[in-house]
């Protein structure tokens, strides 16, 4: 049976793989920093990682990537003179738990040695209330009476894949408190850890040696007698704390927290905890998989939610490593946004933030990148300035060994456009426009002159075309009229237009002063032509199949499996110049699909189900990011197994671990939070069908059979809903605090809520399903 609020297991040691994998699966993090999910005993030959939010640094000509700071959770326990590690074959049991109420790890392992049992545990968090803090309960007890030693403190071997990053590391040690202080490389930015222990077990020896900095507590251990040793350790980086320097940030935020005591800092991370959850957990009855892999995906994003007044978004990896850079890609604002915006929009305002606060960045890259280019052009791995860590050869290839030519830095210009269409939906949802007021409006027009700059008026056609680009199928490099970037990017001009309404007639003064500062007045009219006048592929008339780009369907057939068997290297990229894919029609992720979601109000179930089905079987799903489209489509077309299919490979993705770990020669394993975001979208805007429209909610639900209910809450405009969902009825419950009436429709009848008047509606799976959809 499954566990619902957690997972576990009994393997510690294993291939280099399985460590690797058990390290993300049962990684903490708070925000500020992620803690892989290794043992307490493991160092950087088992990939302990404490990667640090926002902090970068790059080495030579490395890749730049994010910092991963000393382990302030080390510790080694000895038996009768034998240290212990659940690597070596003293283990006799073991088990780990990863508790999801509290985002909590804990491990119990026994070690035999000479016929004597010594039991280690030890229960780790990443507080959620003071965000560079880590805490860690470690108790030792023995079968018989024996000479223990526990050596603990910070280790600064540390794990980086292009480093290292950090320069200067010098350990200290004074009052009970362990430091280490360093240095990044690039930036001369300092980063501390910082150690302190509570325990009653006595005096302790400095032990400083092999880089790491530790204490030594050895002691006669009576035989059954429980000995307890409360860790806490800091981390801080410059930006953290400007006024005062690291190291003394964090030697006195461990101060406080021990003189708190450990149980007190739990109670308040706990407390947290269930205030997140009781906000944003979904629930399902009657089908134990899904409600265990839902929960652990929304786990992942509460988890890397940025901290708040931090204006950090989450990268394509959140904090389980340095892969991918630590880039924030299209991932955060496409797949993770929504569910932050509609269940804890505070944080939604953050990863907006960082857009706009990295807004110079993409200007630098419009200006440098492209012939004539204006405006904002995103980058498409966006790291602490904006500016763009992708390179243009960003894929090895395993056979040659040569780096690949791919154009996702300069081609895949929807990113502006998501960015865009993201601040609008924050404003659409919320009704708040303070996202747009402080930069957001700003962001909207300099992505509009972005394409502006970019697209090509046809005179003879008498229409707005985009040419040479890349759309999320990345198999196939500068093609033109992309049916998903043209219609972002129609999009953007029309949000543009709308910004501008919306100032005119709210902030009349406002929008003067950032007209004049952006000197953009006069290209407003060309905006709203390009808006009108800008081509997107139409469904064709017979088959209502939308072509992904112009010369797609002339492409050949190939099959997955065809492919893959004509692979020379199992990591081959089938993109790029010479990429097996590159003269076929497989795709290697939803595309068409992913557009027809994305504006799922506006196509009927038709066109929906032709392109579903046309390009399903065309599609490889080599990103995480493909499955959940290709579930929320197939929930309105019908398709309710293959939905459920999808949605189960979108929800275990990171719990299961089936995904690429090589592309090409680029290690790309870690967590996957798009996957995540895709998992509650699926169960939310899919199976419970719910579409935000312009003035009304609309619930259309599509449970899975074997669902019994579905449960959910729901922000909207400034209020809370609870809505349960079974298979004969809808209920939605007003929060107390609501302040206004809203409008529903709810399995097609129209229901209006408001505070103290909560709303149920009949309906049966018999129903025919609404689309809610109108032709285009
Ligand atoms: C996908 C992109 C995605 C990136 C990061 C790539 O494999 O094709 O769409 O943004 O991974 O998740």
């Amino acid at each position: 049976m499954k566990q619902l609020w957690e997972i576990s297991t009994t393997e510690c040691a294993g291939s280099k793989e399985s460590i690797m994998l058990r390290g993300n699966v049962y990684q903490i993090a708070n925000g500020a920093m992620g803690y892989r999910g290794t043992l307490d005993e493991f160092g950087p030959a088992e990939a302990v990682g404490i990667t640090l939010a926002g902090i970068f640094d790059q080495v030579g000509e490395a890749w730049r990537e994010p910092v991963n700071a000393p382990n302030g959770g080390y510790t080694r326990v000895s038996l009768d003179g034998t240290p212990l590690s659940a690597l070596d074959d003293t283990v006799v049991a073991h088990r780990q738990v990863l508790h999801f109420r509290d985002a909590r790890f804990e491990r119990e392992t026994v070690f035999a040695v000479g016929g004597k049992k010594l039991t280690l545990r030890s229960s780790r968090f990443l507080s959620v209330v003071e965000p560079n803090l880590g805490v860690i309960r470690l108790s030792v007890s023995c079968d018989q009476d024996a000479d223990i030693a526990i050596a603990t403190g910070i280790d600064y071997n540390i794990w980086d894949l292009n480093g290292p990053h950090l320069r200067e590391l010098t350990p200290s040690q004074s009052d009970d408190l362990l430091c280490v202080d360093a240095r990044t490389h690039e930036a001369r930015k300092r980063v501390a850890v910082a150690e302190a222990v509570a325990t009653e077990l006595g005096g302790s020896q400095p032990l400083v040696a092999e880089n790491r900095n530790l204490r030594r507590f050895a002691f006669r251990a009576r035989a059954g007698e429980i000995y307890v040793l409360d860790k806490f350790f800091a981390v801080f980086a410059e930006q953290d704390s400007p006024a005062t320097p690291p190291a003394r940030g964090a030697l006195e935020l461990v101060k406080r927290a021990r003189q708190l005591g450990r149980d007190a800092c739990l109670a308040q991370h706990a407390a947290e905890w269930q205030s997140r959850w009781a906000r944003c957990d979904v629930v399902i009855a009657g089908d134990d998989e899904a409600q265990q892999a839902l929960r652990y995906s929304l786990l992942q994003l509460l988890m890397v939610a940025p901290v708040q007044g931090s204006a950090n978004s989450i990268p394509a990896r959140a904090l389980s490593g340095q892969v991918y850079k630590g880039a924030v890609f299209w991932d955060t604002e496409m797949f993770m946004l929504p569910f932050f915006l509609h269940t804890y929009p505070e944080k939604a305002v953050e990863l907006l933030r960082y857009r706009i606060r990295t807004l110079d960045g993409a200007r630098r890259k419009a200006q440098t990148e492209g012939p004539g280019y204006r405006g904002a052009f995103y980058a498409w791995e966006s790291q602490d300035t904006g500016d763009d860590a992708c390179t243009y050869f960003n894929i090895g290839d395993p056979i040659t060994g040569r780096e690949l030519r791919t154009h996702f830095r300069d081609k895949q210009v929807h990113i502006s456009g998501d960015v865009a269409l993201a601040l609008w939906e924050y404003f659409r949802i919320t009704g708040d426009d303070r996202m747009l007021r402080e930069g957001g409006a700003e962001v909207i027009l300099e992505c509009a002159r972005f394409y502006y700059s970019y697209a090509h008026f046809k005179k003879d056609r008498g229409r707005y075309e985009i040419l040479d680009v890349i759309g999320p199928d990345e198999y196939h490099e500068r093609v033109n009229n992309n049916a998903f970037t043209n219609a972002v990017v129609r999009e953007t001009f029309a949000i543009a237009g709308a910004v501008v309404a919306h100032l005119e007639r709210t902030h009349p003064a406002e929008l003067k002063t950032l007209l004049a500062k952006l000197d953009i007045a006069g290209e407003l009219p060309a905006f709203a032509d390009a808006a009108a006048r800008l081509y997107v592929p139409a469904p064709h008339p017979k088959t209502r199949v939308i072509e992904q780009f112009e010369g797609y369907l002339k492409l050949r057939d190939a099959s997955v499996e065809e492919l893959k068997a004509k692979m020379v290297h199992p990591n081959e990229y089938l993109g790029a110049g010479q990429g097996l894919a590159v003269p076929t029609k497989l795709i290697k992720q939803a595309d068409v699909v992913m557009m027809l979601n994305l504006f799922r109000a506006r196509y009927p179930t038709e066109v929906k189900q032709a392109n579903w089905r046309y390009y399903e079987p065309r599609t490889e799903h080599g990103s995480s990011l493909s499955a959940c489209a290709y579930a929320m489509v197939a929930t309105e077309i019908g398709e309710g197994e293959r939905a459920y299919d999808y949605f189960l490979k979108t929800a275990t993705i990171d719990l299961e671990a089936k995904y690429k770990v090589y592309v090409g020669t680029t290690f790309i394993g870690g967590s996957h939070p798009a996957a995540n975001g895709g998992a509650w979208m699926t169960a939310v805007f899919g199976f419970g069908g719910v579409l935000i429209e312009e003035n009304r909610i609309l619930i259309q639900p599509r449970l899975p059979r074997k669902w019994r209910s579905l449960e959910f809450g729901l922000e909207h405009r400034g209020d809370r809903f609870q809505i349960r969902i079974t298979a004969d009825r809808v209920s939605v419950e007003p929060a107390l605090t609501n302040r206004h009436e809203h409008a529903f429709m709810v399995a097609g009848e129209p229901v209006t809520c408001a505070r103290g008047n909560p709303v149920t509606v009949e309906h049966g799976r018999s129903k025919p399903a609404l689309s809610g959809s109108r032709a285009i």
